[in-house]
């Protein structure tokens, strides 16, 4: 093996070795950098600017370049004709002296720097010119400081706002000075020209910057708007309105930031109803625990004046027909209110309670007609219409009996207490649809106003002096453990139906 094989190649390990560095570099600056992002969009713009800016001066500037070359050009090939005429004449003195080849030349040279071009003598007097009028004259310069000398001199002035440019060419022929050429020059075109360039420059990078503060305010605002809508969001939600949700659009930090947001709203709302939630809870089992022991106590001396009445109304019947009908009302009208404070005690006793059922195929029809003998008392008290509509369908469904009576007897002493004192009329509906029977208790009673007719079915929620706020409540939650469920529609001062739908017996 040669010595060299034996040699590392540190060329290629160094080489190798910058560009895992660079290639590592690479990856976690666009790891680091959302092209997505902000941040990126605003370097993006930043540099498409300054590209345009450049590539629109660079333009300026060789179209500029460009033009003075041309000039100058122009002027060179016209002065160096002038300047071959005087030498020619002031070194062959035989030809004429034509000052209107002069002219010519100058003229075409003429707004473009030269003004004039003139033949002097060594005395500087003019023998030939673009301008006749100089012929025969001496030309000065500023007191006279032109020499007869063999080197050019040059001369710079100012006259009424012009700069002016003296050129003396001696012409000089072995040791023998002819005379001079004289070129009067004016810069003042020179700097219209690069004054128009100026502007022109100016008016770019104008134009470039007007261009950019328009981009930035666009962007500025588009980039602001949703943040300031978030932060109108989240005054919102310091002010305590948690429904808000922001829509998620566009990408990068903005959108990052209202996905966040809207996170946290969700999860302090879940918060907030689970406080909620709780704080009911605990209003509910206080509430609870102190009623449940009332209504206990109740209960016994209500079984007791129940018990009474009926003993009373055995024994003690009057013999006098009128009197025993008034006393028969009497009675009846105790035996309907007892059964209505039972009701109350049942409805909040089993409340919380978990319900066990105890499930027979019973003909809803005949519940009904059951529950309606228990209110029939009120309802003839009350002089309210009962109509019932059954339809001849079977209407047999597997229910816990107690339970369903319960339900019904909470809709309808509901219609009894909304039309009292109205010509009350109340009709009960019972029909089957496919898989379900369908009870139907109508009233035209006082209805329900709409902002309350999503909180009937919430515990304690009542509107009645003597209501607990229970009975939808618990008729709900009966229904819907027996599978079926509840409705209720109403229109404030119209009157109320409530819909109770059981699943059917299948046989
Ligand atoms: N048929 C109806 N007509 C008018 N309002 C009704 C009717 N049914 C229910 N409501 C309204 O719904 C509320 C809740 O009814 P719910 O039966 O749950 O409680 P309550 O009748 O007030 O008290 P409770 O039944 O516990 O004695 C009532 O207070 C009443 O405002
Ligand atoms: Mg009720």
């Amino acid at each position: 093996m040669s010595r060299n094989g034996n040699r590392p190649n540190y060329k290629l390990t160094y080489m190798d070795f910058f560009f895992k560095i660079v290639k590592k570099r690479r990856l976690s600056l666009f790891r680091r950098v959302d092209i997505s992002g902000l941040k990126a969009k605003l370097i993006f713009i930043m540099l498409l600017l300054s590209a345009i800016l450049m590539v629109l001066l660079l333009a300026i500037y060789t179209r500029a370049e460009r033009e003075l070359i041309r000039q100058v050009e122009r002027h060179t090939d016209e002065l160096s004709a002038a300047i071959q005429i005087s030498i020619e004449q002031l070194t062959n003195p035989s030809d004429e002296i034509s000052d209107i080849k002069l002219k010519q030349y100058v003229e075409r040279v003429k707004g473009k720097g030269i003004k004039e071009v003139s033949i002097l003598t060594n005395e500087r007097e003019v023998i030939a010119s673009s301008n006749p009028a100089l012929t025969g004259k001496v030309i000065d310069i500023k007191g006279d400081r032109v020499k007869t000398s063999s080197e050019v001199q040059e001369f710079m002035s100012i006259a009424k706002g012009r700069r002016n440019y003296d050129i003396f060419l001696p012409v000089v022929v072995g040791n023998e000075q002819f005379g001079f050429v004289h070129i009067a020059m004016q810069f003042d075109d020179f700097a219209e020209l690069m004054h128009s360039n100026n502007i022109k420059r100016l008016f770019a990078t104008g134009i470039v910057f007007v261009i950019g503060i328009i981009t930035s305010v666009f962007l500025a605002t588009r980039y602001t708007r949703p943040i300031n809508n978030l932060s109108a969001a989240a005054e919102r939600v310091a002010s305590g309105d948690l429904a808000i949700s922001l829509p998620e659009k566009g990408g990068g930090e903005i959108k990052k930031l209202t996905e966040h947001f809207n996170k946290m709203v969700k999860g302090l709302s879940e918060t907030k109803e689970l406080e909620a939630r709780l704080k009911e809870a605990e209003h509910l089992s206080t509430i609870g625990h102190l009623a449940s022991g009332i209504a206990h106590e109740v209960r016994n001396p209500l079984n007791f004046i129940n018990l009474s009445i009926a003993h009373i109304a055995n024994k003690f019947s009057p013999d006098d027909e009128r009197c025993k009908e008034e006393f028969i009302n009497t009675i009846n009208g105790i035996k309907g209110e007892v059964q209505r404070l039972n009701n109350m005690i049942v409805n909040f006793l089993d409340y919380g309670k978990p319900l066990k059922l105890k499930i027979q195929n019973i003909p809803l029809d005949t519940i009904i007609e059951d529950v309606l003998r228990v209110v029939e008392h009120k309802i003839l008290e009350d002089n309210i219409i009962v109509e019932k509509r059954f339809s001849e369908d079977d209407l047999t469904a597997p229910v816990d009996a107690q339970q369903i009576k319960i339900c019904i007897l909470n809709l309808i002493l509901n219609s009894i207490q909304a039309v009292e004192g109205n010509k009350g009329r109340i009709i009960v509906e019972a029909s089957k649809n496919d898989e379900h029977i369908i009870i139907k208790v109508l009233d035209n009673g006082c209805g329900i106003l709409e902002e309350n007719l999503m909180k009937v079915y919430e515990p304690y929620f009542t509107t009645k002096e003597v209501g607990i706020g229970l009975g939808l409540s618990i008729t709900k939650r009966i229904v819907e453990e027996h599978g079926g469920g509840i409705d209720i529609k109403s229109e404030y001062s119209m009157g109320t139906t409530a819909i109770i739908k059981l699943p059917a017996h299948k046989g």
